[in-house]
């Protein structure tokens, strides 16, 4: 059984994953629009992903005697500068995810809710991925210069292959 805080905290949750799969979504759609398909492919499966977390933590909500609420969602931006700043963007949000998810695992300890605890560590490691995969996409585009958007059009699914 959640208690009301760890209750509480995971619909936090559930209302941000859900915003990270709608702004992947738009930035996708964006890029998509732009004739990067490839990069948009990219972002898509990344919505899909967000998608897959938030349904995470709304069943484990339910599973767990609470009561996982379905909340509105922030309209994501609909415009982009640019390709380097949609995954600076990433990076930057990422960064804010884990650091959402740390606050649920300390309240989950803090209320000495061990299974919590002990679920969540699979979002723990999860965050150490993508932080360090839109880590990789922009140290690529660093390095490709000129063309860094073309090539990373291209390439970018390649690195979805360890998902
Ligand atoms: Fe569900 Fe990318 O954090």
């Amino acid at each position: 059984m959640l208690t009301k805080k760890v209750e509480e905290f995971c619909n936090r949750q559930i209302e941000r994953e859900g915003y990270s799969s709608n702004l992947y979504l738009a930035m996708a759609s964006w890029a998509e629009a732009k004739g990067l398909s490839g990069i948009g492919a990219w972002l898509y499966a990344q919505s899909d992903e967000e998608r897959a977390h938030m349904l995470k933590f709304i069943k484990w909500v339910n599973e767990r005697g609470g009561n996982a609420l379905i909340p509105e969602f922030k309209k994501p931006p609909v415009k982009y500068k640019g390709i380097p700043e949609i995954f600076a963007e990433v990076l930057k949000h990422e960064q804010f995810i884990t650091a959402s998810i740390n606050e649920v695992l300390e309240v989950a300890i803090a209320e000495k809710d061990h299974a919590t605890t002990n679920w969540i560590q699979w979002f723990v490691k999860e965050q150490v991925e993508e932080e360090s995969s839109a880590q990789q996409i922009i140290d690529k585009l660093n390095l490709a210069g000129q063309n860094g958007v073309y090539f990373l059009d291209r390439d970018i699914m390649k690195l979805r292959d360890n998902d």
